[in-house]
């Protein structure tokens, strides 16, 4: 398994990963693809190649608009996207979706983390996550925020990240509906 840059080239799998058994509502499904395609967009004129295979790496810049992008893959938006892809056969093992947070120093919010369902319980997501983290810091990011439901998974996402290293930083119930709450994770990097 390695970890690249999203290609346009793995929309399809990513959109059947986040559709079945991902346990996402069809709004959420929703958000997720219009994440992945602003990620996606190649509108950036400073895409360049790199290591991870379509984006580059590199320190925080400030745009006109406030927010820090960095130079390479990230799109006009700031969202980036990293692919987790078998080995032999390219096939899309899982992603995750992830961008700087506007108006603060350093710090990012992690908008999806997706492991298809054949592929969990074998350290995809943990490889993926730390993938991005290293990534993160190497560009001088500091911290690293989860909004996510309660019921995620069963509870199954809150185990996640407590054992990726993330701290319960606030919850707010009820949130999402009655019974489901709203789950407040960081982890510094
Ligand atoms: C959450 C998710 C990304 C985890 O991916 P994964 O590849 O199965 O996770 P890993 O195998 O890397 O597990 C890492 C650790 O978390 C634990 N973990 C992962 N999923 C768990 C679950 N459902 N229940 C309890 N613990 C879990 C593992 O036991 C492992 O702990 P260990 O290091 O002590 O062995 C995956 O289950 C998923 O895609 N779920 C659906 C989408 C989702 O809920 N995403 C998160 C919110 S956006």
């Amino acid at each position: 398994m390695r970890i690249r840059s999203v290609l346009p080239s793995d929309r399809s799998q990513l959109i059947d990963i986040l559709s079945q058994g991902a346990g996402f509502r069809s709004e959420e499904v929703a958000c997720a693809i219009e994440l992945l395609d602003a990620a996606l967009d190649p509108s950036d004129p400073t895409q360049e190649k790199d290591a991870w295979g379509a984006g580059g790496l590199g320190p925080p810049r400030t745009t006109a608009g406030g927010s820090e992008p960095s130079q390479g893959s990230v799109n006009k938006d700031g969202y980036e996207a990293r692919v987790a892809v078998a080995n032999d056969n390219e096939r899309v093992l899982g992603y995750a979706c992830f961008g700087t947070t506007p108006m603060t120093e350093a710090a990012y919010d992690l908008y999806w983390l997706v492991v298809a369902e054949d592929a969990r319980g074998q350290g995809i997501g943990a490889a993926l996550f730390a993938g991005v983290a290293d990534e993160l810091k190497q560009r001088g990011g500091r911290i690293i925020r989860v909004e996510t439901s309660s019921l995620e998974g069963q509870g199954g996402a809150r185990r996640f990240y407590e054992k990726t290293g993330f701290k319960l930083s606030g919850a707010i119930p009820d949130f999402y509906r009655q019974g489901d709450d709203l789950l407040l994770f960081a982890k510094v990097l």
